[in-house]
């Protein structure tokens, strides 16, 4: 219904698992994306964006209570973030939005979630390469 939050319409907890789960998996296979990331574990890193993505879209609001503000494309001024790593992310998390099946995903939320991700992975451009 209208009063619903994104979040619980496109089924909560465990579809935002399901979404960065397999996200992370495609970033471990990377050849691109695994460099950029400091951690030998991708765990808490993948727990950090879970946790981001279910706050944005009207679920718990645990990575505030954790990370505090977001403040996400100065968290990403330490990794060189050009058109080439933009478009491996995005790769990974397009591969990851079409691993939600349409019973959770329909195709206005889904459209919304990928118009999102193209615009948030272009905000977070901090190199001309
Ligand atoms: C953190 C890379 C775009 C959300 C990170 C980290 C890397 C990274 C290397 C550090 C891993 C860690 O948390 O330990 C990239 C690259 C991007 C990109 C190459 C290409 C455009 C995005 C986008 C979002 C996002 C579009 C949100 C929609 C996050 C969050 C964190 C993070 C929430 C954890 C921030 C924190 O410390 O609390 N990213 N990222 N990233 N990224 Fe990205």
């Amino acid at each position: 219904d209208s009063t619903q939050t994104f979040y619980e319409a496109v089924g909560g907890e465990a579809t935002f698992h399901d979404l960065t789960a397999r996200f992370y998996r495609e970033v471990a296979a990377d050849d691109i994306l695994r460099p950029l990331y400091p951690e030998e574990d991708l765990g808490p890193a993948e727990r950090r964006l879970r946790m981001f993505l279910e706050q944005y879209w009207g679920g718990p609001r645990t990575y505030s209570d954790e990370r505090g503000h977001p403040r996400l494309r100065m968290r990403h001024h330490p990794f060189t973030i050009g058109p080439i790593e933009r478009d491996a992310w995005l790769r990974c998390m397009t591969t990851a939005i079409a691993s939600i099946g349409p019973d959770r995903l329909d195709d206005a939320h889904r459209r919304a979630l990928t118009e999102y991700m193209e615009m948030a992975a272009q905000s977070m451009v901090n190199s001309p390469l």
